[in-house]
């Protein structure tokens, strides 16, 4: 049985899986430049979670963001409808590594306010709002 502890809604043993998956994703990371190894897992409203690593490019502003990567799979899994309920970032490099400007911009288009990231913070775990990482995100009427 699975206890919610936390303001999310998800269950500590939910999140402890959310932040694995993304640890395990970022095993796959193609980073050859940077060599920052960053995994993502993205929580879709339905219960699925897809995952992807970073893919760097020697074009280095082709580089994917692993937010990126697991939010085009899950797309191309589930289709254009797809809502994140929450996303984990992890990274192989021992280093804080929320999601960068872009990939909060990225997530928003797919989330709300309300979706929860969980990433390494400069002070280790850290669990935090999209809104609260976006302030006054951009967005377009949505269908
Ligand atoms: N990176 C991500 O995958 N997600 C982020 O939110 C921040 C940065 C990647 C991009 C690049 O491959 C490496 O981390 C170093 O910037």
């Amino acid at each position: 049985m699975s206890t919610t502890t936390h303001p999310s809604g998800l269950s500590t043993e939910q999140i402890a899986e959310l932040r694995n998956l993304a640890t395990k994703a970022a095993e796959q990371s193609y980073s050859p430049y940077s060599k920052f190894r960053v995994g993502a897992a993205v929580l879709l409203d339905d219960g699925q979670i897809f995952a992807g690593p970073n893919i760097e490019n020697a074009s280095y502003r082709l580089t994917i963001c692993a937010e990126n990567t697991a939010i085009a799979k899950a797309i191309s899994e589930v289709g254009p409808k797809i809502r994140l309920r929450a996303v984990a970032v992890a990274n192989l490099n021992g280093a804080a590594s929320m999601p960068c400007g872009a990939c909060r911009q990225i997530l928003f288009e797919f989330g709300s306010v309300d979706t929860w990231v969980f990433g390494p913070g400069e002070d280790g775990p850290m669990d935090v709002t999209l809104g609260s990482l976006l302030p006054y995100g951009f967005h377009l009427e949505r269908e």
